[in-house]
């Protein structure tokens, strides 16, 4: 008999028919979002999942879950799960890095342009048709072109984005991270290290790519955004509760800084009421990642870590992007 595995989320079918050549596939073709009791119920009998970001991972389930050995995320955050509680239990946990970075750095790119240029919001006006007469300080908004990016987080995603402004776009990068990116990628993104500080003063478009952690949990709040200028932007593609959307809502309401570009939100698929009110944010629902071409490569990632963690395919007992690889020598 196969081995059992969960597909918790609604993925492409071909990607479900290739897990089927090596499990008995429990799938999600309703798009179910399972509560932590349903979650809980539907790992009975599985030894591995594949997962989305709004999976929710942690001892409870785990514990209900003796069994499980693997959970593949199809996406390349994953603090939908307990690291901790899952490598004291043996569960080994991968990701899908790398095949969504120029992709997601392009959105990133591209949302901050929409966000400096205000093309939402002069779209909507457009829309509801106010649009009467062309004069001179129309959405008037800020280049790109020449300007400052301030990228907090220099992963891989903020190194991309990193290039496109500064070879793209002439920007004078600078850059804050955890650690110092080595100076021969330093060069090649043509990025300045400086400390938080002087980042969130200096830059003309802050975009924020750091991973979300107990630790990054409102890295960007009403203190740091007072130290931004009046015109700078804020772009948030990485996750949901680094910034404090409440008071990210009254800077703009105040116009404290200029605009803002969100694609993730504390709490989503709810979004903050404040951030619906004030006009000059554009808003989108977590879809950096989102072309076709990137999404099958992230579908087709996770599942050739599931098979090849549980002992299958050419890769067998090597997923490809572990994320706790210490749990497989033990
Ligand atoms: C990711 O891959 O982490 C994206 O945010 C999609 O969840």
């Amino acid at each position: 008999m196969k081995p059992q595995v969960l597909v918790a989320r609604n993925v492409f079918p071909e990607v479900v028919e290739r897990l089927r050549e090596h499990f008995e596939v429990e799938d999600n073709p309703g798009d179910r979002i399972y509560t932590k009791a349903e979650l809980i119920e539907r790992l009975k009998g599985k030894v591995g999942a594949f997962t989305t970001g709004s999976v929710m991972i942690d001892a409870e389930v785990l514990d209900a879950n003796p069994q499980l050995r693997v959970l593949a995320n199809m996406a390349v955050g994953y603090n939908n799960f307990d690291m901790a509680a899952c490598t004291a239990r043996g569960v080994l946990c991968t990701n899908t890095p790398d095949v969504l970075t120029e992709t997601t750095a392009d959105f990133g790119f591209a949302l901050m342009m929409a966000t400096a240029r205000r093309i939402a919001e002069s779209e909507h006006y457009l829309r509801r048709g106010e649009w009467s007469k062309w004069f001179y300080d129309m959405f008037v908004g800020s280049d790109i072109h020449h300007a400052t990016l301030g990228i907090l987080g220099m992963g891989r995603i903020g190194q991309a984005i990193a290039r496109r402004g500064a070879h793209g776009f002439e920007m004078r990068v600078l850059y804050h991270n955890r650690s110092r990116l080595d100076p021969s990628i330093e060069a090649s993104c043509k990025a300045t290290y400086v400390g938080k500080e002087q980042l969130l003063r200096e830059a003309d478009h802050l975009v924020i790519v750091m991973p979300y952690s107990k630790e990054s949990h409102h890295a960007v709040g009403a203190p740091e955004l007072a130290l931004m200028k009046p015109t700078a932007t804020l772009t948030n593609i990485a996750r949901g509760g680094i910034v404090d959307d409440a008071a990210l809502a009254k800077a703009l309401a105040e116009r404290r800084i200029a605009a803002a570009g969100l694609d993730v939100f504390e709490g989503e698929p709810t979004v903050h009421p404040d951030l619906l009110k004030v006009p000059n944010v554009v808003l989108t629902p977590h879809i950096a990642s989102a072309t076709v071409a990137t999404r099958r490569a992230m579908a087709d990632l996770a599942a050739d870590n599931l098979i090849a963690a549980l002992g299958f395919g050419p890769n067998a007992g090597k997923p490809p992007t572990p994320i706790n690889p210490e749990v497989m020598k033990s």
